[in-house]
């Protein structure tokens, strides 16, 4: 074969393989192709679309009118010094972005507004929209275990919050505008509680805070910053859950020791 022929085509299965790790990382189960546009001039390639686990396995690919980008009101910035009740009151009943429609409750925050550590998840899942919490359904519970029995403090003792603070349908990954509408509040939640570290749950979250696009896999367990704020990347419970193996577990336990550790070391406090 052609060496350079061989060299492209190494080059593409590299980035697959890549792809297709990260999509397993995120839940994506099957890919499904996307129905095709009208054919025009040149002949249209239908592009798979990666499905999370959870979500139906028929269902229609047309994005809903909805999906469509809309004129986004602007998210405020908080100042330093900004109460998370504050924040919580800017919110209101937001009607930001398309996330609004379906939503049963919107779920802000729970936990320690002086937390010294704060966990950044997703978006809510079914129990979370119905209970108006974050983490409450099974990826909840294995990390409120993770906290109580890993760490050895009570949840309360933490804060925890999402990326977006209503769920996305069939809880999939927000979308770029979802987010951007709703990042002034997790910045302002941020903020206001001004934790010694924060870990970040998935792939999505650390890239928000981050501000780049990273690979999970790469950057978990490697301490990063946001904001002068020490951040702890690691795998999301619902990943662990899917991977539930004893390296997955490991890694994640050394993660979140790590992020107690550090925490403490800066003077956090915790209750046991
Ligand atoms: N997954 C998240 O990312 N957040 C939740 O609140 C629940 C599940």
């Amino acid at each position: 074969m052609d060496r350079t022929l061989a060299g492209e085509l190494g080059a593409a299965l590299a980035s697959t393989r890549e792809l297709l790790r990260e999509a397993l990382e995120e839940g994506v189960e099957h890919f499904e192709r996307r129905a095709a546009p009208p054919r025009t001039e040149a002949p249209a390639i239908a592009t798979p679309m990666p499905v999370r686990a959870g979500a139906p396995a028929h269902r229609s690919t047309a994005p809903p009118p909805s999906a469509q980008p809309a004129p986004l009101a602007p998210t405020p910035a908080f100042p330093s010094g900004v109460t998370l009740d504050e924040v919580r009151a800017a919110l209101g009943e937001c009607t930001r972005c398309r996330l609004h429609e379906a939503r049963n409750r919107i779920v802000f925050g729970d936990g320690n507004p002086g937390a010294d550590l704060v966990f950044v998840g997703e978006g809510p899942g079914e129990q979370e929209d119905l209970q108006g919490l974050p983490f409450v359904g099974r990826a909840g519970e294995l990390l409120t275990q993770m906290i109580e029995r890993g760490l050895g403090i009570p949840r309360s003792s933490v804060y925890i919050c999402n990326i977006v603070k209503c769920r996305p349908p069939q809880n999939r990954t927000p979308l770029p505008d979802e987010v951007h509408a709703c990042r002034g509040f997790l910045d302002g939640q941020i903020e206001a509680i001004r934790p010694k570290v924060i870990v970040a749950l998935g792939k999505p979250a650390t890239s928000l805070l981050l501000g780049r696009d990273v690979a999970i896999t790469r950057v978990r367990g490697v301490w990063q910053e946001y904001r002068g704020i020490a951040v702890m990347p690691t795998f999301h419970p619902a990943f662990v859950l899917r991977q539930y193996t004893a390296e997955t577990r490991r890694l994640v336990w050394e993660d979140l020791k790590a992020a107690l550790g550090r925490a403490r070391e800066l003077g956090g406090v915790f209750e046991t």
